[in-house]
């Protein structure tokens, strides 16, 4: 079971690369070079590889370093194959951002956030990224008197729209996916759920380019259902994009390893990408945890891939299993698909149809299994490898 590229199995620089400095200790482990992470990954079978403007070149370097910096991960890009399919900017390390970037109160560091953002574009667009992440981990308030939410939101948007144009007059094949999270670092952060998101992108002067990129611990953070939120942004056609790890419960974000949160759930999500025609990225956000030396690092970033493998195929063994097929059978599964009301069929011949209501014997329906805990069990018993 080795990943191959087709795969599509991505990381962002600063997964491997993160230094494990945590708001209690120092960095851990030393820094490692994007060059080297571009070979590593690609022995391990990744098909591409994320960034942040400030993971490849740090902020502040003067162009010739930027230049030569640029210069030596395409080098190695060019001798491994792997590709950028998504970049990023970071709006949130810099103090400049502390009180948000495109929805600071400050409008001098919104005009900085926004030329940022554009600059980095320019790279993304050479490096042939489809999509660009917004996660405005800054773009909120410990204070509801500090922020008025619905000028912040007409900000945002405006940014937005603005990044829009610019891509669009560009020629860059590039979607925007917006990147949703309840809280942290930001005591509360703005369009915290997918939910919120989704009615956000609506109002878009550019909606049609802009979609979510769901984290599955983000969601979970929030005590929400991510296959559930996940499968609603499938249904506006949303999902452009998704970050894979592993949260236990509603805490601080923990970016595990995926699948080493809650593994039902994750056998769930892989169950729904699998079968939903999504053929993006699958992109893993996660954190080597900080008790990890560097051969843990590799170590994990191998893990999240073998754990989605290995969800793919129990998903696929589940879904051919007889008894699935009947449990499903059982819970009327495949009845849902056909709509309430026939062909042609309006509220007034609902309305005359008498076995709808007067012939209708609810108690009698009412007594009727679903047989929905069966289905989890076989579930369970599939993920443990019970046959
Ligand atoms: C987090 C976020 C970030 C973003 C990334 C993209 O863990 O809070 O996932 O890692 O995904 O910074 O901007
Ligand atoms: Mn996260
Ligand atoms: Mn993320």
């Amino acid at each position: 079971m080795n990943p191959v590229p087709a795969d599509r199995f991505t990381f962002g620089l600063w997964t491997v690369g993160w230094r494990a400095a945590d708001p209690f200790g120092d960095p851990a482990r030393p820094a490692i070079d994007p060059v080297e992470t571009v070979h590593r990954l690609a022995e391990l079978g990744a098909y591409g590889v994320t960034f942040h403007d400030d993971d490849l070149v740090p902020s502040g370097a003067g162009e010739p370093e930027r230049a030569d910096r640029i210069k030596r991960f395409r080098a190695a890009l060019d001798a491994t194959g792997l590709t950028v399919p998504m970049a990023t900017t970071n709006l949130f390390t810099h103090p400049v951002f502390k009180d948000g970037a495109f929805t600071a109160s400050d409008r001098s560091v919104r005009r900085f956030a926004l030329r940022k953002v554009m600059r980095n574009l320019d790279l993304a667009a050479e490096l042939g990224a489809e999509t660009y992440v917004f996660w405005g981990g800054r773009e909120g308030s410990e204070s509801d008197a500090a922020k008025d939410v619905r000028a912040a939101l007409d900000r945002y948007r405006e940014g937005l729209d603005v990044l829009a144009s610019y891509v669009t007059d560009r020629g860059y094949r590039i979607r925007f996916a917006i990147e949703p999270k309840p809280n942290e670092p930001r005591g509360d952060i703005l369009l915290p759920t997918i939910g919120h998101a989704l009615a956000f992108i609506t109002t878009l002067d550019h909606a049609g380019m802009v979609g979510l990129n769901p984290e599955v611990g983000h969601e979970q953070m929030a005590g929400l259902n991510v296959v559930h939120g996940v499968a609603q942004a499938l249904w506006h056609g949303k999902l452009f994009h998704i970050d894979l790890n592993g949260q236990r419960g509603a805490k601080f974000d923990q970016d595990l390893v995926f699948g080493h949160g809650d593994l039902l759930s994750a056998f769930f999500l892989v169950d729904l990408l699998e079968h939903s025609g999504y053929d993006g990225p699958r992109h893993f956000d996660y954190k080597p945890a900080r008790t990890e030396d560097v051969t843990g690092v590799w170590q994990s970033a191998a893990a999240n891939m073998r754990t989605y493998l290995l969800l793919k195929e129990r998903a696929a063994a589940f879904r051919a299993d007889p008894r699935v097929q009947e449990a499903l059978d059982v819970a009327l599964s495949a009845e849902l698909a056909t709509p309430t009301l026939g062909e042609g069929e309006t509220y007034a011949s609902l309305f005359s149809d008498r076995s709808a209501y007067e012939d209708f014997d609810p108690e009698a329906a009412a007594t009727r299994g679903c047989g929905h805990v069966r289905l989890n069990q076989l579930a369970i018993e599939h993920l443990m490898g019970e046959r």
